[in-house]
């Protein structure tokens, strides 16, 4: 497969978004970081969308967060995704790219803040995340993203996907030499 075909495993993960469409929670993954003391760190995002080249895929975060700061340390990381309707599981593995206020020469920051809602866009004015509980600051509104506001874009080189079906399947893709690789292994 060249790397301009759409790997399979792309198009399965895309038709998992969309079967699942009804059940709110299949619009958040699981993001494993590794941590700047080693250890690792995983948290809940929301899925903000996949991107119109190559397979990479969008979320959302505080540029002033912990995980923004552990991607400056170490880029690599892991998505877990379960659809609870179609009982299948994907392990995205790869690399992360942070796209702030200062590097956003695609403009992805201020395509993702206008799709956001006003409650989700609220959140970026709060006090510092992380730090110890304060006074509330009001939040601001702006049809421009503030400079807390920043965007992670993920690009898979590794893809295991779980299917639990009656019989259970499971299959590894690998980017490798510039080509998608994909091998049926057991669950
Ligand atoms: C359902 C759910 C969705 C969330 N979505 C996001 C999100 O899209 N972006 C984000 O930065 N944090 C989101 N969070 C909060 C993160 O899980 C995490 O607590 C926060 O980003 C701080 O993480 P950090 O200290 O590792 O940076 C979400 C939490 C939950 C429970």
């Amino acid at each position: 497969m060249s790397t301009l075909e759409t790997p399979a495993w792309l198009g399965q993960l895309k038709r998992a978004v969309s079967k699942n469409k009804r059940d709110a929670h299949s619009r958040y993954f699981q993001l494993a970081t590794r941590g700047q003391d080693d250890y690792p760190r995983v948290r809940t995002l929301v899925f903000r969308g996949f991107s119109d080249v190559g397979w990479s895929l969008f979320s959302v975060t505080d540029a002033r967060s912990e995980k923004v700061r552990e991607l400056a340390f170490h880029s690599r990381v892991e998505l877990s995704w379960y659809f609870t309707q179609t009982r299948e599981q994907f392990r995205l593995r790869g690399e992360a790219a942070v796209f702030s206020a200062d590097s956003d020469p695609e403009g992805h920051r201020q395509r993702l803040w206008s799709a956001l809602s006003e409650a989700a866009r609220a959140q970026f004015f709060w006090p510092t995340p992380g730090a110890p509980l304060g006074d509330t600051e009001a939040p601001s509104f702006s049809q421009t993203p503030p400079e807390t506001f920043a965007v992670i874009e993920y690009t898979p080189m590794e893809v295991d996907h779980l299917v639990l079906a009656k019989t259970q399947t499971r299959s590894l893709s690998e980017y490798v030499a510039g080509q998608w690789r994909e091998t049926p292994i057991n669950p």
